[in-house]
C-alpha cells in the first residue's frame, strides 16, 4: 500500500507535504518520512508510527527546502520502524515508493557487488542505489528508463536530486499516482484527495508512464520514453466530506450516514415517478449477457456474495462470485456473454484490478461498482455504476458496503426486469420497498444503547462464531470480519447449516455466537441451528426482525430486533447491528477505530 506525495515549488514545502500525508494515512500508518532538498543537500526526517509523530519531529522545524517528497508506510519488507520508513536517500537520489519490487533479492545482490552499502530491510532501496549506479555513465532521463526497466512488480514512485532544484520524477507500474497543477508549483500525489486542499486540475499516470514534474510545467513519457500528451480534469470540490464533525471516530460517522447513502443510491438510480430503475447508457442489449461474474477483495467480495443471491432470486443469470486475489491467478474460461463486475469501494485494490486488466485483456465485458469515481478501476471499466456514499475514511468499510449491495440489488432487479425474469406486479412492489428502506435503517439505528451494552460479550473471549443462512449468510461473514479488523477478536462466520460439518467442536459454554435468524425462507432451519449450539453452551446473541410472533426457542442470551421489510432487503438492516457490536466492542477495548492495526483502508498491494 503506502501513500507518496511530491511537491515542487518556490515557498518551504514540509508542512503541506505534512498535511497532505495525513490525507494518505488511509493507505498504511505504520511510519511516515520527508525528504527535501535545501542548500545543494537532501535532508530526510522519518519517524515510527502515524504522521502525527512525524509532524512532531523537532527536525521537521528547521526544513526549509522548496521541493520534496513525502511517504507513509504500509511495512511490506522489513519491519515498520524508522529505518524502513520512507524515503530512501544515498548521497545523490532520494526516493518514495508504494508497491512492491518483486526481484528486489537479485539486485540487492548486485548492488553490493558494485560497493552499494543498505541501511534498511527494504525492497525500495534498491530503487535508490540502481539510479545512483545508473547516474553514474547516464544522464537522469536515461538512468531512471533504464531504472525502471529493471524493476519486476509494481510500483509509483516520487524521486528527487541533490542536484537537481527544479526536478521531482514520477512513475508508475500497477499503483496509482497522479499529478496536480498549481500556481507555480506542481503535485504528485498517490491520490487526487491528498492534494485536494491545493488543488483540483489532476492528470493520472497511465500504467508505465512516468512524468518530470518542474514548477512551472509537466512532462509525460511513455514506457519507451516517448513524450505523450495528457488530459488535465478538473475535480469537484467535497472536501467537508471528510470532516468528522461531532463524531468520535469516522466510522461512527459512516455507520450514521447510512440511511443518507441509501437515500442517494435511490435518487440517483430509481425514477418513481415511472416505476423504473435507471441504468443510462448499459453498453449490452440482454440477448449478449447470460452470465455475470462478481469479483472483489474484503467487504467487497461480501457484497458480491450478497449480490449472487439476489442475482439467481431476480434473475435467469448464471452467476459465480470470485475473490479477485484468487480469480486473477486461476485459469479462468471467459466467455463473451458474461459481464464481469468489479465491486470495490477505493477503485485502487490491487488484486481487483489486477482482475479487472486480466478481463479486459481478454476482451470481455467489464463493469466497475466503485465510490471513487476517479479511480484506476471505475476509468479502466467499460462500464461504472457509482455507489454514491461520499468519501469512506475508517479503515474498515460500512457505508460503502450498503451502497455496493443497493447498486448490485438494483442492478439485479432491473436486468431480471428487462429479462422479464420477474413480474412488473413484483418488481414495483419489490421498487416500493426500497423506496422505504432508508427509514428502516434510520429506526434500525436507533438501538443504540442496547448493543453498546451487548458488545461487552466479546471481552476477554477465546473466539466468537456469526451464524445465517441464505441472504444472512454473506451478513454472517460480514460481521465477523468487522469484528475481527476492529475489536482483533477471532471471529469466524458460516453458514448455519454447516455447523454440524465441523465448527460445532468448536462450541463450548460461555463462547458467544451471532445468530442471524430474520423471519425468512430459513428462518426455522437457522432457529434450529441456533438450537444446537444453545444446547452446547454457546451464549447466543440472535439478531431476527420486528414480528408479532415470538421466537420459539428458550435460553437465547439477548435479541435485537431489526426493522421488518420484504426478505431481499432484511440484510441491509441485518448489517447495522453488526457493525455497531464491532465499533463499540474496539471502543470499550480502546482500540483504534478508523486505523486497526496491520491494516490499511486502499491496499495497492497484491
Ligand atoms: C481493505 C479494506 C477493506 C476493504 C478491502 C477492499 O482490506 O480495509 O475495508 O473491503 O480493502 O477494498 P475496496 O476499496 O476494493 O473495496
Amino acid at each position: 500500500m503506502c501513500g507518496i506525495i511530491g511537491i515542487n515549488s518556490n515557498r518551504p514545502v514540509s508542512v503541506s507535504i505534512i498535511n497532505s500525508l495525513k490525507k494518505l494515512e488511509y493507505r498504511g500508518y505504520d511510519s511516515a518520512g520527508i525528504a527535501t532538498l535545501s542548500d545543494g543537500l537532501i535532508n530526510e526526517v522519518k519517524s515510527e508510527g502515524r504522521v502525527d509523530n512525524l509532524e512532531k519531529n523537532s527536525l521537521i522545524q528547521s526544513m526549509n527546502g522548496t521541493i520534496g517528497i513525502g511517504h507513509v508506510r504500509w511495512a511490506t519488507h522489513g519491519a515498520p520502524n524508522s529505518i524502513n520508513a520512507h524515503p530512501h536517500s544515498s548521497q545523490n537520489v532520494s526516493v518514495v515508493h508504494n508497491g512492491i519490487i518483486e526481484n528486489s533479492t537479485l539486485l540487492k545482490k548486485y548492488l553490493i557487488g558494485k560497493g552499494h552499502k543498505f541501511k534498511s530491510q527494504t525492497d525500495t532501496e534498491v530503487i535508490v542505489h540502481l539510479i545512483t549506479e545508473n547516474l553514474k555513465n547516464e544522464n537522469i532521463a536515461e538512468s531512471i528508463k533504464k531504472t525502471l526497466k529493471a524493476l519486476h512488480g509494481s510500483f509509483a514512485l516520487g524521486i528527487i536530486f541533490k542536484d537537481q532544484p527544479d526536478l521531482i520524477i514520477g512513475a508508475r507500474r500497477g499503483s496509482p499516482l497522479a499529478v496536480g497543477y498549481g500556481p507555480n508549483e506542481n503535485y504528485l500525489g498517490s491520490d487526487s484527495y491528498a492534494l485536494k486542499s491545493m488543488t483540483n486540475k489532476i492528470t493520472y499516470l497511465g500504467d508505465g508512464e512516468f512524468c518530470i514534474l518542474k514548477k512551472d510545467f509537466v512532462e509525460f513519457f511513455d514506457e519507451e520514453g516517448n513524450k505523450i500528451n495528457k488530459k488535465v480534469l478538473e475535480l469537484s470540490s467535497d472536501e467537508k466530506k471528510y470532516d468528522k464533525g461531532d463524531y468520535k471516530h469516522f466510522m461512527a460517522k459512516e455507520i450514521e450516514e447510512q440511511p443518507l447513502t441509501l437515500k442517494n443510491g435511490i435518487k440517483e438510480y430509481i425514477d418513481s415517478r415511472n416505476n423504473d430503475i435507471n441504468i443510462y447508457n448499459f453498453p449490452w442489449k440482454k440477448s449478449e449477457l447470460s452470465s455475470i461474474t462478481l469479483i472483489g477483495c474484503g467487504t467487497a467480495y461480501h457484497s458480491c456474495l450478497m449480490a449472487k443471491y439476489w442475482f439467481e432470486e431476480l434473475t435467469s443469470l448464471n452467476v459465480s462470485v470470485d475473490i479477485a486475489s484468487e480469480f486473477r491467478y486461476r485459469k479462468n474460461r471467459f466467455k463473451d456473454d458474461t459481464l464481469y463486475t468489479f465491486v470495490s469501494q477505493s477503485g485502487e485494490t490491487a488484486d481487483t484490478y489486477a482482475a479487472l486488466d486480466i478481463c479486459k485483456k481478454a476482451n470481455m465485458k467489464t463493469c466497475a461498482v466503485v465510490n471513487v469515481i476517479e479511480s484506476s478501476i471505475a476509468r479502466d471499466s467499460d462500464f461504472v455504476l457509482p455507489i454514491h456514499c461520499g468519501p469512506e475514511v475508517g479503515v474498515a468499510s460500512t457505508k460503502a458496503f450498503l451502497g455496493q449491495i443497493l447498486i448490485l440489488y438494483m442492478l439485479a432487479l432491473k436486468i431480471g426486469s428487462i429479462r422479464d425474469d420477474i413480474k412488473k406486479s413484483i418488481f414495483n412492489e419489490k421498487l416500493k420497498n426500497l423506496i422505504d428502506l432508508p427509514k428502516l435503517a434510520e429506526k434500525t439505528l436507533a438501538t443504540d444503547n442496547k448493543i453498546q451494552s451487548i458488545s461487552s460479550i466479546f471481552n476477554d473471549v477465546k473466539g466468537s462464531m456469526f451464524l445465517g443462512r441464505g441472504y444472512s449468510y454473506p451478513i454472517a461473514l460480514e460481521g465477523a470480519l468487522k469484528l475481527k479488523e476492529l475489536s482483533y477478536v477471532h471471529a469466524e462466520g458460516y453458514p448455519a447449516g454447516e455447523m454440524k460439518h465441523g465448527p460445532l467442536a468448536l462450541i463450548e459454554e460461555g463462547l458467544p455466537v451471532v445468530v442471524l435468524a430474520p423471519r425468512d425462507n430459513y428462518y426455522k432451519k437457522t432457529i434450529s441451528n441456533m438450537q444446537e449450539v444453545i444446547a452446547r453452551g454457546a451464549k447466543v446473541l440472535l439478531i431476527t426482525n420486528k414480528s408479532k410472533d415470538e421466537v420459539l426457542s428458550e435460553n437465547i442470551w439477548e435479541t435485537i430486533e431489526v426493522e421488518t421489510t420484504n426478505e431481499d432487503l432484511l440484510p441491509f438492516l441485518l448489517t447495522i447491528p453488526l457493525q455497531k457490536l464491532a465499533y463499540y466492542s474496539a471502543l470499550k477495548k480502546g482500540f483504534d477505530i478508523d486505523k486497526p492495526r496491520n491494516l490499511a483502508k486502499s491496499v495497492t498491494v497484491e
